[in-house]
This record gives C-alpha cells, structure tokens and sequence, in this order.
C-alpha cells in the first residue's frame, strides 16, 4: 500500500555545514537538488554509483533497488545512494558538492526533443530528454553544444539543474545559425536525435555573496538568468533580487512576462522592470542604442551595491558593460555571458 503519511526530516550535511529538509517519501538526492545542492549524480536510478554519501546519524530507508553494488567496506562506513534513500529520521550526512564549475565533467548525451513550442516566427522554446540512466549534471546559468544532423550551436540552459533528464532552450531565428534554421524550417521534430556536449561556460551564481543580485536579460537571455533566479529562489538565498528585462518594442510584453512577474509570489524582495528597446531578435541591431536604452531604465543606486549578472548578445554587452562601469559599477561584481 502507498505511503499516505508524508513526514519532513532534516538533513544535515556536516563537512558544508549546509542542511536541507525532505520529505520520507522524496530521495534524498530529490530534496537535495530541489534545494539548489550541487550534487553529484549521473542515473537517478541506482545503475551509476556518483551519489554515494556516508551516514553518520539517523535512519534511512531504502525507496528504489539499486543494480549498483556498494563493497562490504562501503556499507561497514555508512556509505549508501542518495538517488535509492529517502531519510527515515533527521539525519547527519558526509558528501562532497561540487565546488565550482571545474570539476564538473563534460559530458556527451544523445538526446531526444520532447516538445518544440513557436512563441513566433522568430523564438521558439525547445524541451529535450535525456535517457533515464545518462542525465545531464551541470550548474545554473552554463551552457551546452547542442548538434542537430551536423548543425551544432551553443545554448544557455533555462532549466533547473535538479531536472537534469528535461532540459529547455529559448532559440532565436537567426539566419547565420543553422541549427535555428533547422528547427525554424520544421526539419528538426518531436522525437528528433539532438546530441548534447557539455556543459560550458561560467556565468553562475555567486552563492555566498550576501549582496542584493541585479539581472538583466536582452530578450532569450531569459534562459540562464531564469535558471540564476530559480537556483537563487531553491536555495533560499535572502539577497534582494532585481531583474529587468528588456524586449522588443513591437511586442506587447516579455515572451514569458507571465512567468517572471509570478517570482513575486515567491520572494517578497523582488522588483521585475519590464524594458522596451528598439530591436529586432533575428537580425542586426544597433546595440549602442539598445544599450543606452537599456542603460537609461536602470536604478544606478541599486546597481552599484549589487552582484550584476547581464546576459545580451556580445556588442550590447560591451556597450552596456562600459556604460555601467563608467558610472560607478566594481568589475568584479559583472558577470556577464554573450548569447
Ligand atoms: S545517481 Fe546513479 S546511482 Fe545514484
């Protein structure tokens, strides 16, 4: 019979000093990942053997069987998968996170395309699936090479690392991109093979920073700075957040405006400013003047005490760049990553 009852217990990760609450019904890697951990994990179904953790205190309870084989030696330290357990009391556990982007490894995954959705002629939305027992581990704000038939591209990921097997790409029609192309003229389909390498990149989130967090999206930069704030949000991180999102002036609202306005539901911190530019998402603009009006709605104040992550194409990011640090903002504090 299910489990109807579902009791929270407190898991505690003693080298991080980090702890996390899951439900007894939930594996521990689940709650972990729901909670923005970096944890290592490859299968999520017990074939791999990267989530190994060690028990030090309180009870576990086997959910999944596992074809993974722990030695003797293993089990006599408490060593057991994250992805098969689910706590059965507050527990205390030993496990390394992954530190930073560096020792995470790339990897290559064939992958099939769940969903395609047209929000027009010139952006689409596109979900694909890994298999069960290859799923991709990477970090808030990375990027992938995705090739289609020959035709590779480089993309920020939108989704959340805690669902590593559905991953989604907000794709621009540009005519120099031939895997857009390939999608935009319907030859790529549900259930095409998509191969995946990576991930890439290091546009992620400062974790312990305690400043307010500033982020910018020029239209489908939406994808990782969705996947910042979203990781930000999982772990619960107090810091003030500030997004602006510029869009192009012919369209109503933001593509997902719905989306980045119910973030307030979640975080009574939160400010989402809307910017109308004059740009066109499939062609040539002129960035120097996408950047001033850019530049023009944002609160400077603000800027200048926060960690600013910027996500644009590479010539509205320079100008928009120089802009900024010309009236006041640390270098350090930019992180910025061309789409
Ligand atoms: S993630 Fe592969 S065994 Fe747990």
């Amino acid at each position: 019979m299910a489990n109807m009852s579902n009791q929270i217990f407190n898991i505690q990760l003693n080298k991080n000093k980090r702890n996390f609450e899951c439900s007894e019904n939930d594996s521990i890697l689940e709650g972990g990942l729901r909670h923005g951990l970096a944890m290592h994990y490859e299968c999520s179904n017990g074939t791999c053997g990267a989530c190994v953790a060690k028990l030090v205190n309180g009870d576990i309870n086997q959910i999944k069987h596992h074809d993974f084989s722990l030695t003797k030696d293993q089990k006599n330290q408490g060593e057991f998968l994250m992805c098969c357990n689910a706590p059965a009391s507050d527990v205390a556990l030993e496990l390394e996170l992954i530190g930073d982007v560096k020792s995470i490894a790339i990897q290559n995954i064939e992958t099939k395309v769940k969903k395609i959705s047209f929000v027009n002629d010139n952006l689409a939305i596109i979900a694909l699936r890994t298999p069960r027992s290859k799923t991709l581990q990477f970090m808030a704000g990375q990027d992938v090479e995705l090739s289609f038939k020959g035709n590779t591209s480089r993309y920020p990921l939108a989704s959340c690392p805690c669902h590593g097997m559905e991953l989604e790409f907000h794709i621009r029609n540009m005519p120099e991109d031939a895997f857009a192309t390939a999608l935009f003229t319907k030859k790529m389909k549900s259930k095409s093979v998509v191969d995946l390498e990576g991930p890439k990149g290091i546009f992620v989130l400062k974790e312990s920073s305690t400043r307010p967090m500033v982020f910018i999206a020029w239209d489908s930069g939406f994808a990782p700075i969705r996947s910042l704030v979203e990781h930000a949000f999982s772990l619960e991180m107090p810091n003030p957040v500030n997004f602006y999102w510029a869009y192009p002036a012919d369209e109503q609202v933001p593509y997902l405006d719905n989306h980045a306005k119910s973030w307030q539901a979640i975080m009574d911190n939160y400010t989402y400013i809307p910017i109308a530019c004059e740009f066109d998402r499939s062609s040539k603009n002129d960035c120097h003047k996408v950047a001033k009006q850019i530049f023009d709605a944002l609160d400077l104040n603000i800027i200048n005490q926060s960690d600013l992550y910027l996500c644009a194409p590479a010539e509205v990011l320079i100008y928009l760049g120089e802009l900024l640090l010309e009236n006041g903002l640390n270098e350090a504090r930019l992180i910025a990553s061309p789409i």
